[in-house]
């Protein structure tokens, strides 16, 4: 396993840190039951095949997965690993809130410390929240009592925001949503190379979009059949993270042990600037031929809502979108479902048109639905 440094901390983690979010089980009473004891081995095969940092956090997996890990790090695996754990904002509501979640947490993870502490998902409201609770204060103590060793944050939202965060506190290592699609989203490479001007280690969460970068439809697979060097999709997404200096761990959140030990083959060969100039254009024409699945160029500004009946069209065109461009099946695509649960369908348009006079890219908004409804039923 390689390993990689931690920018100012001056420590070295291995380059796959195993998500602890995505083990599974079977469906019992429309609940699923995670498999506790192939996690617990998966967790440990890991560890054995050198993976040095444990990503988990307080709401995963109906809050069992800090258990899990922790019976995992029994028989002297906790003394070979790291552990990040996140605080969630949504458990918060006093001060003593957090105090209370941490000391859990160390009960749960049976461990008198844990390495890294992360603020959950954190977006400037949340940031500012945690502020007036007191978090950066709270920081300072946990660290001095010895319960946490570094004080960071993952994240989720624009850009701006994750400057505005990252410049207004001394965070130890940040935790971001980054693969080849999303260089432009979220923290996205901004984001990423100003972490890196900052000394800030970052850790790389959705580093193959949650999976969905794993099977590549055709038109994309015939992009990578077409280079002379033959790699799995999983394989070129991961290299593209490590080829980059400024990611110090790359997350993956496995659940079977072919993927595992896929992934410990793949993070013990690739390094920073293990791409070669043709690989990273090969990278570049995989994006474009995803890009090229895009149904509707719609930009989500929102100029077309409110929709005066109520239909969610920018969350329609994006999860039409996300479904053609990775092969997501209705039931498994979340803004479709959240469009639903919203009664916001296609299905309540009227034709008024008044969505199609104010958008600024003159779509053809009213067809698009009818062909979005049809696709997504
Ligand atoms: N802080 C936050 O807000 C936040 C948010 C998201 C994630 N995370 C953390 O980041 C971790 C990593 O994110 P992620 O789990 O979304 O990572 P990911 O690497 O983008 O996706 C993991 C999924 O990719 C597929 N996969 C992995 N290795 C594979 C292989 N060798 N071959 C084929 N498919 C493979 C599996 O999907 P299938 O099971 O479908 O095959 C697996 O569940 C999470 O586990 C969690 O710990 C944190």
């Amino acid at each position: 396993m390689k390993m990689r440094n931690f920018g100012k901390l001056g420590i070295q983690g291995s380059a796959f840190g195993l998500g602890c979010m995505r083990f599974n089980g079977p469906m019992v009473d429309g609940k699923r039951i995670v498999d506790e004891e192939k996690a617990i081995k998966l967790i440990r095969t890991a560890i054995d095949g050198g993976v040095t940092y444990l990503d988990t956090a307080y709401v995963y997996l109906d809050r069992t997965s800090e258990i899990i890990v922790g019976k995992a790090l029994q028989d002297g695996y906790r003394e070979k690993v790291t552990i990040a754990t996140k605080l969630p904002d949504s458990y918060v509501k006093e001060p003593t809130d957090m105090d209370r979640i941490l000391n859990e947490e160390l009960g749960k993870l049976q461990t008198d410390h844990i390495d890294f502490y992360l603020a959950h998902g954190l977006n400037k409201k949340k940031w500012e929240f945690f502020k007036e609770m007191g978090l950066p204060e709270a920081f300072k103590r946990w660290k001095e009592e010895g319960k946490i060793r570094y004080a960071c944050f993952s994240f989720h939202g624009p850009y701006e925001e994750f400057e505005y965060i990252l410049n207004d506190y001394d965070w130890d290592m940040t935790q971001i949503q980054y693969n080849y699609m999303d260089i432009e989203n979220q923290a996205g490479t901004r984001g990423l190379k100003l972490a890196g001007e900052k000394g800030i280690p970052v850790v790389i969460m959705e580093g193959l979009l949650g999976g969905r970068l794993a099977n590549a439809p055709e038109n994309v697979q015939a992009v990578y059949d077409a280079f002379p060097e033959k790699r799995s999709a999983v394989e070129w997404a991961e290299r593209w993270l490590l080829n980059q200096p400024e990611i110090a761990c790359v997350l993956s959140g496995v659940n079977e042990f072919e993927q595992l030990e896929e992934n410990l083959k793949i993070f013990d060969s690739a390094e920073a600037g293990c791409m070669t100039e043709e690989e990273l254009k090969l990278i570049d024409d995989v994006r474009e031929a995803y890009k090229a699945r895009t149904k509707v160029g719609c930009t989500g500004c929102r100029y077309c809502m409110p929709c005066p009946n109520g239909v969610d069209i920018p969350r329609i065109f994006s999860a039409w979108n996300e479904a053609s461009l990775y092969n997501i099946a209705p039931e498994n695509n979340w803004g479709w479902n959240d469009v639903k649960r919203n009664d916001a369908t296609p299905d309540h348009c009227v034709e008024c048109g008044a969505c199609e006079a104010a958008c600024p890219q003159s779509l053809n908004i009213i067809e698009f639905l009818k062909q979005a409804g049809e696709a997504l039923k």
